[in-house]
C-alpha cells in the first residue's frame, strides 16, 4: 500500500510539475509528518482535470519552523497553504486575520497570502457539511456529536450556526462542557448517557479517533440500540472509509456517510481561493483517493 500511494503521489506531482514554468501558481500543506496527506494528489488532480496552471506540494514542517515557514512561503509567492496536524492552533496564532468561521473553529486548516497578508480560515465545517448536504441528508434537528477535539469543535459550531440542536458528549466530560462554553451553544452530556440519547437524534457524528485503522474502540452496535430509523450516522473518520461505526449502522439498516466526502469538501474553498476555479467532488475524484486507501 504504502509504495503504491507513494507511487500515486509522485505520479500526479510529476504530471503536474510537467506543465510547470514562469507562470505556474503554487500551494501546498503544512504538517509534520505531511507524507500521509492525500490533498496533494487531489489538489495536483484538479489542477489536471480543471487546466490550472497549478501545483500543489507537500510541506514538511517542523512545528518550531512553522510561522518562519508560513512567513516563507508568503514571501515566496505562494498563493496559499492547508495546515494540518500538528500545525492547526499554531495557524491562528501566525495568521494576521482569520475569518469568523476560524474562530469560531478555534483552528485554521487553509491559508490565503494575499497582498502581504496572511488570511487564516477554517473549511472543516462548511466540508463536512458540503459533504452531508452531497448526499442529500437535511442539516435539521438534534445531533450528537461523540468528542470534543478540534474536528469536533468545527462540526459543531457548523451544525449550530446552521440551526441543529447540537448535543456533545466525550470521554473527558469537562472538554465537552468546555467546547459548549467556547461557542456558547450546545448541550454537554456525559459518555454513558448517549446511546440512550439516540431515539431523539437525525444526526450522529463521530468526531473521536475511535475507529482509525479500522480499530473499534467500541461496542457500537449495542450503542446505536435506541437509534431511530431516520438516524444518520456519519464518521470523520476515513481510514478505513468504512469504519466499525459506519460498518455497525450500516448492519441496522440506517443510513450512513463516510469520511471521504469531508476530505474533497473542505479542500474545495482552498482550490478554488489559489487557483481560481471551483473544483467538482466527482467520482474521479473519490476513486483516486479511495485507491490510496486501500
Ligand atoms: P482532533 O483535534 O483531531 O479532534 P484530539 O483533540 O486528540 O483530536 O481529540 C480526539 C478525540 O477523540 C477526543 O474527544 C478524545 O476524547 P478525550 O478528550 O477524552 O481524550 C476522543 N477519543 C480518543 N480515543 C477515545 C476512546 N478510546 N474512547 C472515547 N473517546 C476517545
Amino acid at each position: 500500500m504504502g509504495r503504491a500511494f507513494g507511487a500515486s503521489v509522485a505520479e500526479s506531482l510529476g504530471k503536474a510539475g510537467s506543465m510547470i514554468d514562469g507562470h505556474t501558481k503554487l500551494a501546498g500543506v503544512m504538517g509534520w509528518p505531511v507524507e500521509h496527506s492525500r490533498s496533494p494528489m487531489m489538489h495536483n488532480h484538479w489542477c489536471r482535470v480543471n487546466g490550472v496552471n497549478g501545483a500543489y506540494v507537500p510541506l514538511p514542517t517542523r512545528p518550531e519552523g512553522f510561522d518562519q515557514a508560513l512567513r516563507g512561503l508568503a514571501a515566496a509567492g505562494f498563493q496559499g497553504v492547508n495546515v494540518t496536524i500538528p500545525h492547526k492552533e499554531a495557524a491562528m496564532r501566525a495568521c494576521d486575520e482569520l475569518t469568523p468561521t476560524a474562530k469560531r473553529a478555534g483552528a485554521v486548516n487553509t491559508i490565503c497570502f494575499v497582498a502581504g497578508r496572511i488570511i487564516g480560515d477554517c473549511t472543516d465545517g462548511t466540508g463536512f457539511c458540503d459533504n452531508l448536504g452531497a448526499h442529500d441528508v437535511a442539516i435539521a434537528g438534534r445531533a450528537l456529536i461523540l468528542g470534543a477535539g478540534g474536528a469536533a469543535r468545527a462540526v459543531a459550531a457548523a451544525l449550530l450556526d446552521r440551526g441543529c440542536e447540537v448535543v456533545i458528549t466525550n470521554r473527558t466530560l469537562e472538554r465537552a462542557e468546555g467546547l459548549v462554553g467556547a461557542l456558547g451553544g450546545g448541550e454537554a452530556v456525559a459518555w454513558y448517557e448517549w446511546p440512550s440519547l439516540l431515539s431523539g437524534c437525525s444526526l450522529l457524528v463521530n468526531a473521536t479517533s475511535m475507529g482509525m485503522g479500522g480499530k473499534p474502540g467500541m461496542d457500537w452496535d449495542s450503542a446505536l440500540r435506541e437509534a431511530a430509523p431516520g438516524l444518520c450516522v456519519t464518521d470523520i473518520v476515513y481510514t478505513p472509509r468504512e469504519t466499525p461505526l459506519v460498518l455497525a449502522a450500516q448492519a441496522r439498516g440506517l443510513r450512513t456517510v463516510d469520511g471521504l466526502g469531508m476530505l474533497v469538501h473542505q479542500a474545495r474553498a482552498g482550490f478554488r481561493a489559489w487557483f481560481g476555479v471551483d473544483p467538482e467532488a466527482d467520482h474521479t475524484t473519490f476513486d483516486l483517493l479511495a485507491a490510496s486507501l486501500r
